[in-house]
């Protein structure tokens, strides 16, 4: 479906979840998306704020392997899929698994408590005609270059200006198109899925974010997250 094709039209939205990383920086016993949030999985807050989000989507959950069969009884009628051994692998596993949709979400399993509007807006910009579109939000801390390497003490080079920086987070949307395009040109691996679009002309806008859309990666956030649900 062309982009024209998305406005006015019912589009059928896909969003895959990014599950299989390992958390080696959060440093639990089970991999990150199957760690407790308040009595249920992080993996199973996330799903079940996509579903609460209003954006009636197809759901594909991509898991370690050897966690596809728990998966699914976690998560009756979502599909499960195996991922990758890079965070973009995982994604193209997804992808394989959303034949039918005209706009593609993906958001991290990572990110439990993202707001239902953020799934909106960048649902609703793809709609509009963006091909890639992200939730981004303005930078607090002042930030500055540094001469990385030494541990105790980093030579600054300059202050950046933050002003036009943006923090970006999922979920981060495309069209069908411009998402195959990404992961079809790019064997390569980036740390989001619009680095690779960007990577290959497609144009990535960027939405409002929300705090809520942080992401869960060392113990910090989980005692955050935590605190956030109880
Ligand atoms: N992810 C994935 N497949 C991978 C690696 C990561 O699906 N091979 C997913 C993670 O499960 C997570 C999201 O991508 O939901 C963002 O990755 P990150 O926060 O880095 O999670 P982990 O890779 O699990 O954490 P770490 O890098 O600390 O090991
Ligand atoms: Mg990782």
């Amino acid at each position: 479906m062309s982009e024209a094709g998305l406005v006015g039209g019912r589009a059928r939205v896909g969003v895959i979840v990014p599950a299989a990383g390992s958390g080696v920086r959060l440093g639990e016993d089970s991999p990150k998306a199957f760690v407790d949030l308040g009595g249920s999985t992080i993996l199973e807050h996330c799903v079940s704020g996509i579903a609460g989000a209003g954006i009636d989507a197809f759901v594909v959950v991509v898991v370690p392997a050897e966690l596809v069969a728990h998966a699914r009884e976690l998560l009756p009628g979502v599909t499960v899929v195996p991922g990758g051994a890079h965070r973009s692998e995982s994604v193209r596993a997804g992808l394989a698994a959303c034949a039918d949709a005209d706009v593609i979400l993906v958001h991290d399993a990572a990110r439990p408590l993202t707001p239902p509007g953020v799934f909106r807006r960048v649902v609703d910009a793809v709609v509009a005609g963006h091909q890639a579109v992200v939730p981004g939000l303005p930078v607090a801390d002042t930030l500055k270059r540094v001469v990385p390497g030494s541990t105790n003490a980093e030579r600054v080079v300059d202050t950046v200006d933050r002003e036009p920086l943006r923090a970006v987070s999922t979920p981060q949307g495309f069209t069908r198109e411009a998402l195959l395009r990404a992961h079809a040109d790019n064997e390569g691996l980036a740390t989001d899925d619009a680095g690779l679009a960007e990577r290959c002309g497609i144009d990535v806008a960027v939405v409002p974010g929300d705090p809520l859309g942080f992401k869960i990666t060392t113990q910090w956030d989980l005692r955050i997250a935590r605190m956030l649900v109880s």
